[in-house]
């Protein structure tokens, strides 16, 4: 064995103003299933977290339930926190970024970046809210795109065609705090020097697999753009922890909820005497990985490991970056019953089939995961309780009655067992590299094995035989001894089922003790220890999951959503020139994300228009369809080229947009009114 590891592991701090939900899960489980791996192992293996706790989302919600932010988020802990131990997540502590650890962390990792010439103040204008009395973050100015004229857009970017902008760019801007118009005012901010560290960050990026490799490549074109000043401060009435010698200055929330990932594991070294050294200082030899969603890449890639080196910190070994969750092929919703919480799932469900289902559908890839509740009820079913506890159910029946619980003395298949034993190195190396589909697929192989030598030695048969007595023992001990290893490969996933056959075989399960097979012992009788997922299960799941939403929300569906705009005159309408168009071409734009680059014939004419479908659509789905643009909309340039009109799609963004599409007979120049 070589030398003991010692590994800290992190998941992304949830916000402390929402309930966990089957999204967030596929992190928790992620990282827990790779905590709790490396310690089946042997290896030293530290899980920490904290609530996410600050930020003006959380002060206006507090304010909006009538109590302080306190009692928000104290409550919200104890919800996570049940949350969490209710899907088995083996946190070693579960904390909170509004800690005096926290606030200690972070005003000594502010003053030493200060010190060494990292932070620079600027005045700046800022999107003040007159009504309310407070400066608004982008998130709190709603309004229309200034690029393709979409309404009820957010302050920095556009969910309808991509656009990134400044708040300050929406047409008709509004307050989402009190409606009212926002207006600028000068403010004095506090800057993190993140360019200082550009050469630093380049080279973290690109060696020794720091971050894999789409996200290094997706972070090296902000290096090569050239890394902009972080705005670290935001100004009263804010809620957080205020700026050493900059009164009425808080610490952004993005400052100081990495933070928590220190301070968490500072609370569990005050605890249980653990060396914080160890771990966080600038020689530590130790292993530190954070576990996020692809969606926050940019802080923990960039800004994070700069912070750690401005202030003399060690710097992560890597950054574990997994895609997002769809429900049934879709992004998760609460019209459709697919927004559900944890909470809600376990009123109806076992933690245990969702770890299982997750697992075997999770890669080292930032690649999106898809739960789809038909599949994951069969493939429950099918893989745990057809094949895995059935070796078990099989077996012990026979122990128990004929053998008075007693195993044989030895193995009628040993090679069998040992080869069962020589496929935990390639199971290790899929848990330890994150594959844990192909883990998955492996230990299932298995199971088919082991119920191949069932089938074949035909315990029930020999049972009924004279003088077989011996076989039928020896057969089923081999049966349960194949049980034990694959419930060994399984115990990171699925811990309790794990425990309960630990119970049942009187003996722990170890990566260290697996070669040995149980022989001349007792064990218990067999109880189940996992039963089917039935249909009314997950469709008693579903419909909660709806109903949730009715007693908060009455109204539902894209009304509720996206309400209908004020009235407008027919002549405005009239202005608006709608055509039928051809989409004669339609391409991929290298370096955009959201769009399609669509040529559109309107019978004789053609026009160029970049459209934001790419989520739904692909450039084959799109040539040769007819369709409804707006032909008179002023051409605008955009980064790619210039833009000559706008077609027509409707739903939320995403997979669910939904091109026009015209009835048989329209052509195209035809105009649409
Ligand atoms: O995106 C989020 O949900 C953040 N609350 C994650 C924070 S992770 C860490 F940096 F604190
Ligand atoms: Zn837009």
């Amino acid at each position: 064995m070589t030398d003991k590891r010692n590994i800290l592991v992190t998941s992304a701090l949830p916000y402390a103003n929402g309930p966990i939900h089957l999204g967030h899960l596929v992190e928790y489980i992620q990282t827990d299933i790779w905590a709790r791996f490396q310690r089946l192992r042997g290896q030293t293996c530290y899980y920490v977290c904290a609530d996410d706790a600050h930020g003006t989302p959380i002060m206006l919600r507090a304010r909006q339930d009538g109590i302080t932010p306190e009692e928000l988020i104290a409550t919200t802990h104890k919800e996570h926190t049940t949350d969490f131990a209710d899907f088995l997540i083996s946190f070693d502590n579960f904390y909170t970024t509004h800690s005096d650890e926290n606030r200690e962390i972070a005003s000594n990792i502010y003053l030493k970046l200060r010190e060494d010439g990292h932070i620079r103040t600027e005045t700046i204008k800022q999107a003040y809210d007159p009504e309310a009395e407070m400066f608004l973050p982008d998130r709190f100015i709603k309004g229309t795109c200034p690029k393709c004229g979409a309404a009820d857009q957010y302050g920095d970017n556009c969910e309808a065609c991509g656009a990134t902008y400044a708040p300050t760019d929406l047409i008709n801007p509004v307050s989402a705090v009190s409606g009212a118009t926002p207006i600028e005012k000068d403010s004095e901010q506090y800057f993190f020097k993140l360019s200082d560290f550009s050469e630093m960050l380049k080279k973290w990026m690109f060696e020794d697999n720091h971050v894999q490799t789409e996200i290094a490549n997706k972070q090296a074109e902000w290096l090569e753009e050239g890394l902009q000043d972080w705005d670290i401060s935001r100004n009263a009435p804010y809620w957080g922890f205020e700026i050493p010698d900059a009164p009425g200055k808080y610490f952004y929330v993005w400052m100081d909820a990495p933070m928590g990932y220190i301070a968490s594991f500072k609370n569990l070294c005050d605890k249980t005497g653990l060396s914080f050294e160890d771990y966080w200082g600038k020689d530590s030899k130790n292993e530190l990985y954070h576990f996020i969603g692809k969606d926050i890449a940019r802080f923990h890639t960039l800004f994070w490991p700069a912070v750690l080196e401005g202030s003399g910190y060690r710097k992560p070994t890597a950054v574990f970056c997994h895609g997002f969750l769809t429900v049934n092929g879709q992004k998760m919703s609460k019209s459709r019953g697919t927004f559900i919480k944890a909470r809600t799932y376990l009123n109806h469900l076992k933690p245990e089939y969702l770890r299982y289902y997750y697992a075997a559908k999770l890669s080292d890839s930032v690649d999106d995961i898809d739960l789809n509740l038909e599949d994951f009820m069969q493939r429950v079913n099918s893989d745990l309780v057809g094949k895995v506890v059935n070796i078990a159910s099989r077996c012990a029946g026979f122990i128990q009655k004929k053998f008075d619980n007693q195993l044989a003395s030895e193995l009628p298949a040993p090679e069998l067992y040992q080869d069962m034993v020589s496929a935990g190195d390639a199971i290790a190396g899929h848990f330890e590299n994150r594959e844990y589909s192909k883990a998955v697929r492996e230990i299932m192989a298995l199971a088919d094995r082991a119920n191949v030598y069932i089938d074949e030695n035909k315990p029930w048969v020999l049972a009924k035989e004279k003088g077989q007595e011996g076989n039928v023992q020896k057969i089923c001990t081999q049966g349960l001894n194949m049980f034990r290893l694959l419930m060994t490969y399984l115990k990171p996933i699925l811990p309790e089922t794990a425990e309960k056959s630990e119970g049942f075989l009187k003996t722990e399960f170890l990566w260290s003790n697996m070669d040995q097979p149980l022989l001349s012992q007792s064990i218990n009788p067999f109880t189940p220890l996992i039963v089917r997922i039935e249909k009314e299960q997950t469709d008693a799941m579903t419909e909660d999951s709806k109903d949730n939403l009715q007693v908060a929300e009455p109204l539902t569906g894209p009304l509720a959503d996206d309400p209908i705009f004020a009235e407008i005159q027919f002549d405005d309408f009239a202005k608006i020139d709608l055509r039928i168009a051809r989409i004669v071409k339609a391409e991929h734009v290298a370096g955009a994300d959201k769009l399609l680059q669509l040529t559109l014939d309107l019978g004789g004419q053609t026009k160029n228009v970049f459209a934001g479908i790419k989520s739904a659509y692909t450039p084959e789905d799109l040539e040769g369809k007819l369709t409804v643009m707006v032909a008179n909309l002023a051409p605008r340039k955009m980064r790619f080229g210039m833009s000559e009109g706008m077609v027509l799609a409707a739903g939320p963004g995403g997979k669910d947009l939904f091109i026009l599409n015209p009835d048989d007979g329209a052509e195209p120049g035809m105009r649409v009114k």
